[in-house]
């Protein structure tokens, strides 16, 4: 018999959507789940996008160019000066996806085997992304105790290997929601220069930031220009998830022209998905504060109801839209699982993602979920009534 690639076996199911069969039987059987486990918001797309597809007289719905549509760089470019980010159209590749660009970066800057270093917990594709690019995530723990603070600058140094070219950081994070300070991010850039490393950082969730803190891009540090690389998204921030478009950013010409080597190998992002990107470009700030506000309450409300259960340890997220949760149990692929098959709360249940797969250490985060507050303050309060009554039944 054929026999798939070993590098199709090594690709992990994720976390997050692996435990789907046990929801969609819950809900056969009648419950209704409170869905925390997925990063889909609930936040309506700015009308300004949709309408720009609607309206569309488009005829010929043909490829655009490889490296993404001129219009659309060059505004995506104008939206980055407003963030004091000064980059042109030719720095930037649109992709299908931040997942895309990942990718492209992983190919363009790895050879087999080589090592990108990780804070773990991390978003859980990124070890996808390395299988598919047969490169090898490392990781580096960062502690629930410390609030996913970065790891100490000696410790990334002990995992330095002649096979090391990157350091990858996602700010604010996913899943931890940690937002990396200006200080930390001048610790990373005075690592990656000093070892000739490039540093990528995932900046999806840039909008996404609370308690009056400021977002500091890796593109803000001067002299890094040919060191950092960073990866963006229209799907948080438009809640535009299925547009398929991201983009990836950096000043480093050969790494710009061996992505769009990549980019033309898959010929163009989607042209109907471009023309709603770059019209969300025009979304009214008035959208963002809305959208912000909605997140603290909801974020302040999850935190709150998590905090008065007995045994749960959690953290305030400064960003992004999930948290870690640690629960007093052995093991949240278990407890999860559970919660969809076994528990209910007057034919109500929970979906959480199991925070193992976030991590690539074996054995960590076992006692952990990750939760993503995507949901309105009554469901979250409602969903986290459910975890503290299963609690208090659950056995390991
Ligand atoms: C940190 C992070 N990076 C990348 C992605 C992928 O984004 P996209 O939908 O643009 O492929 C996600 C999606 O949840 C994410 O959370």
């Amino acid at each position: 018999m054929p026999t798939i690639s070993r590098k199709g076996e090594l690709m992990p199911q994720s976390p997050i959507r692996k435990l789907v069969p046990y929801a969609e039987q819950a809900v056969k059987e009648g419950k209704s789940i409170y869905y925390l486990n997925i990063g889909q918001p609930d936040i309506k797309t700015p009308e300004v996008a949709l309408k720009a597809v609607r309206e569309n007289t488009v005829e010929i719905l043909s490829y655009s160019k490889s490296e993404g549509s001129e219009t659309y760089r060059q505004k995506i470019a104008a939206y980055y000066s407003k963030h004091n980010i000064h980059v042109s159209a030719k720095d930037i590749v649109v992709t299908t996806g931040a997942s895309e660009a990942i990718l492209f970066v992983f190919g363009s800057i790895m050879d087999p085997d080589d090592e990108v270093i990780v804070c773990e917990p991390f978003y859980a594709n990124y070890i996808a992304f390395s299988v598919a690019s047969g490169v090898h995530v490392v990781p580096i723990v960062s502690k629930i105790e410390d609030n996913f603070a970065l790891p100490s600058i000696e410790a990334f140094e002990k995992l330095i290997t002649p096979r090391t070219k990157a350091i990858l950081i996602c700010n604010p994070g996913n899943p931890t929601g940690y937002l990396y300070s200006k200080e930390e991010i001048q610790k990373l850039t005075a690592l990656v220069k000093k070892h000739d490393l490039f540093l990528i950082a995932d900046e999806v969730y840039r909008e996404f930031v609370y308690d009056g803190e400021q977002h500091y891009s890796i593109l803000h540090e001067e002299g890094l220009e040919e060191h950092a690389i960073m990866i963006d998204s229209v799907s948080k921030r438009y809640s535009m998830c299925g547009a398929r478009v991201g983009c990836l950013v950096s000043k480093n010409k050969s790494v710009i022209q061996t992505v769009i080597k990549f980019a033309q190998a898959r010929l163009s992002p989607p042209t109907y998905a471009q023309i709603a990107s770059e019209a969300a470009l025009d979304t009214p700030q008035s959208y963002f504060d809305e959208v912000i506000a909605e997140y603290i309450e909801r974020r302040n409300t999850l935190i709150t109801e998590l905090q008065k259960i007995d045994g749960v340890k959690v953290t305030k997220p400064k960003g992004a839209f999930y948290c870690v949760a640690e629960l007093p149990i052995k093991n949240s692929d278990h407890f999860a699982q559970w919660l969809l098959e076994h528990f209910d709360v007057n034919g109500e249940t929970v979906m959480v993602a199991p925070a193992g797969g976030f991590y690539s250490t074996p054995g960590l985060g076992l006692n952990q979920i990750r939760i993503a507050y995507v949901l309105n303050k009554e469901s979250l309060i409602k969903a986290v009534n459910i975890i503290k009554e299963a609690l208090k039944v659950y056995k390991d």
